[in-house]
C-alpha cells in the first residue's frame, strides 16, 4: 500500500475580528479628519430594562466607540417607560444637533409599540438602518444604500476583504428577519447573486442548504447546521450566536471551562471540514456588525454636516 498522507480538510476561517479591527482602524482615522473640521460624530444608544443580553451587545458597541473617537451616550430607560415618553425622548435626540446616530437596542419589552419607536428615529440618524427610509433605499439599488442594517453589511464587509464575489453564486439564507435575512437577501440580488430564503415554514431544508454556495445561516438555534446540510467547498456564514450555559463534567468541574459559551447555528467542527470557508461564532459575524455600526455613525456624521 502506497503511504499516501490523507490530509483532513479543513476550510479557511471568515475572520471577523482581524477584519473588523481593519474597519475601525479605518473609522478612527476618519473620527480624526471630522475632528480637524470641528465636527465631532456622536452616537446615542437607547436601552429599555436591563436584559442581560442586550447590555452585553451594548458594552461591544461603546467599546468600538472608545476605540474609534466616535462620542457616546447611553441612555438606560426604567422598564415600565410608556412608548409615547419614549418617542418623545428620540424626538429630543432628532434635534439634537451634536448628535449623529441614534439607536434603540432591541428587543424592547412587550408593552412598547416597537415599530412606532423605530418610526421616530430621523432617517438620517438612524445608524441601525432599520427604518423604511433606509430600507426601502437599499432595495432600490446598491448605489443608494446609504445607512443600511449593520449584520448584512458586516457580512458583505467580510466577503469583499476576503475577496469572495457573489456574483453568480447560488445563496441561501436560513432565516427571514427584517434585520439579516430580508435586507441581506436584498443587498445579495443587488450584487447579482441568486438567492433563497428558507424559514420556518419551508419544506425540505436541506435541499435548498445542500446547492448554495454561500450559506448564511440566522435563526438563533445552535448547531442546527449539519455537516450533511452543506455543499462540498460551500462558504459558510454563522448569524447565530446563542448563550449556552454548559452543564460542567466532574472533570470539568475541576478546570471551570467553557460554562458560559456562544454557540452560532453551525455544527461548526464538523462544518469546518467540508466548507471552503467558514465564520467562528464568537470572533466571525458579531465584531463585524460592530464595526458597519462605527461606520454608519461616521457616515451619518459626514451627510449631516455636507
Ligand atoms: N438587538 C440585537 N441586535 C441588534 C442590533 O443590531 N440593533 C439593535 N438596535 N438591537 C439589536
Amino acid at each position: 500500500m502506497s503511504a499516501r498522507i490523507h490530509k483532513k480538510r479543513q476550510s479557511r476561517l471568515l475572520d471577523g475580528r482581524l477584519v473588523s479591527d481593519f474597519l475601525l482602524t479605518r473609522v478612527s482615522h476618519e473620527v480624526k479628519k471630522l475632528h480637524k473640521k470641528k465636527i465631532f460624530p456622536k452616537l446615542v444608544i437607547i436601552l429599555v430594562g436591563k436584559n442581560p443580553a442586550s447590555l452585553s451587545y451594548i458594552r461591544q458597541k461603546e467599546k468600538a466607540t472608545q476605540r474609534t473617537h466616535i462620542q457616546y451616550e447611553h441612555l438606560n430607560l426604567r422598564e415600565t417607560i410608556a412608548t409615547k415618553k419614549l418617542i418623545a425622548i428620540i424626538e429630543k435626540l432628532n434635534r439634537d444637533k451634536t448628535v449623529h446616530g441614534i439607536l434603540v437596542q432591541l428587543p424592547l419589552p412587550a408593552h412598547i409599540e416597537a415599530p412606532l419607536v423605530l418610526r421616530a428615529i430621523e432617517p438620517a440618524k438612524d445608524v441601525d438602518g432599520f427604518g423604511a427610509y433606509n430600507l426601502g433605499k437599499m432595495f432600490l439599488s446598491m448605489d443608494f444604500e446609504n445607512l443600511a442594517p449593520c449584520t448584512p453589511r458586516g457580512i458583505i464587509r467580510l466577503l469583499e476583504y476576503y475577496k469572495i464575489s457573489p456574483v453568480g453564486k447560488r445563496v441561501t439564507i436560513i432565516g427571514r428577519s427584517n434585520i439579516v435575512g430580508k435586507p441581506l437577501a436584498v443587498m445579495l440580488i443587488n450584487r447579482d447573486a441568486t438567492v433563497t430564503v428558507c424559514h420556518s415554514k419551508t419544506k425540505n431544508l436541506a435541499s435548498h442548504t445542500r446547492t448554495a454556495d454561500i450559506l448564511v445561516a440566522a435563526v438563533g438555534r445552535p448547531k442546527m447546521v449539519k455537516a450533511d446540510m452543506v455543499k462540498k467547498g460551500a462558504i459558510v456564514i454563522d448569524v447565530g450566536t446563542t448563550k449556552v450555559n454548559n452543564r460542567p463534567s466532574r472533570s470539568e468541574a475541576k478546570q471551570i471551562v467553557h460554562l458560559n459559551s456562544l454557540v452560532g447555528d453551525v455544527d461548526f467542527e464538523n462544518v469546518k471540514r467540508k466548507a471552503s470557508w467558514i465564520t467562528p461564532v464568537p470572533g466571525g459575524v458579531g465584531p463585524m456588525t460592530v464595526a458597519c455600526l462605527m461606520e454608519n455613525v461616521v457616515r451619518a456624521a459626514r451627510r449631516m454636516n455636507m
